[in-house]
């Protein structure tokens, strides 16, 4: 590994990945290519599309930057693994977006709990090439330096996990995945979508605040927004006062349904 600067960057090692490196992030791929044709939201392919992330074999982060920065200004970092909260918090809010180098094992292709290079680009990167998308990760980065600061990282962590890494969109054709958590798991795309037992609920932002979340299981609760810019707008208002009305209110359990919550009808289509 090179030398880890203050920021926590390191160099991407390209060079240094193995045959059966590039092997595994392959099987990776195409796997997930055929499962999210059809389960993915268009914002997500059109970004995989236009980046070229390439089935070939783990790519270069410089050449996915430029492109990158051409459509949306953002880039890719290098960092060796899950990086301190303010450290990330900042690169986010500085457009850039930290990813980890290693790639998982053959015998890890279907679960790692520990974000790897696969989720990193697959699942996050695609998503950054949508202007509006792009602009949410960004305030998303300010926000996470307030809420530090604030003592409410918890409620905000809670955010980023339901949308960012776990989150549903509506479209016309149904319900689609764009978080990165899902696209990046063979066994959640195809669960989120068609397994009866998860609850969808529609997004809001107090009940995702009060939220608690399962991080080493499928999801027990997805929460659904019906646009990207819906989901800017609803996040765009100064936090703090609502950090203080949240925290008065009870905590939820992943699994729980309130009476106020307007869930998506149950699946019609077969696992
Ligand atoms: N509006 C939020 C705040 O004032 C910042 C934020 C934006 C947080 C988007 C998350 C997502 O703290
Ligand atoms: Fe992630």
């Amino acid at each position: 590994m090179t030398e880890i600067q203050p920021d926590f960057t390191i160099e991407q090692d390209l060079q240094g990945y193995s045959e059966e490196e590039h092997a595994v992030w392959r099987s990776l791929f195409e796997r997930q290519q055929r499962l999210l044709a059809e389960r993915a939201c268009g914002e997500y392919l059109e970004g995989l599309g236009a980046l070229g992330v390439a089935a070939g074999g783990i790519p270069d982060f410089r050449r996915l930057s430029d492109v990158l920065d051409d459509a949306t200004g953002w880039r890719i970092v290098a960092v060796p693994g899950l990086v301190p909260d303010d450290v990330f918090f900042t690169h986010l809010a500085h457009r850039r977006f930290p990813s980890t180098c290693f790639i998982r094992r053959r015998d890890q292709l279907d679960y790692l709990q520990e974000p790897d290079v696969f989720h990193d680009i697959c699942g996050h990167v695609p998503l950054l090439m949508n202007p509006v998308f792009a602009d949410y990760m960004q305030a998303y980065g300010e926000g996470g330096l307030k809420a530090d600061s604030l003592g409410h990282l918890q409620r905000l962590a809670r955010l980023y996990w339901y949308t960012v890494e776990f989150g549903l969109i509506a479209t016309e054709e149904g319900l689609r995945i764009y978080g990165s958590g899902i696209l990046s798991s063979a066994a959640e795309s195809v669960y989120c979508l068609a397994d009866p037992k998860p609850r969808r609920i529609r997004f809001d932002l107090w009940r995702v605040m009060r939220t608690r979340y399962r991080i080493d299981d499928l999801q027990q609760t997805y929460f659904v927004i019906d646009s990207f810019q819906q989901l800017f707008d609803a996040t765009a208002p100064d936090f703090t006062p609502i950090y203080r009305e949240v925290a008065a209110l009870a905590e939820l359990d992943p699994d729980l349904l309130l009476k106020e919550d307007q869930e998506f009808a149950a699946p019609t289509r077969q696992p």
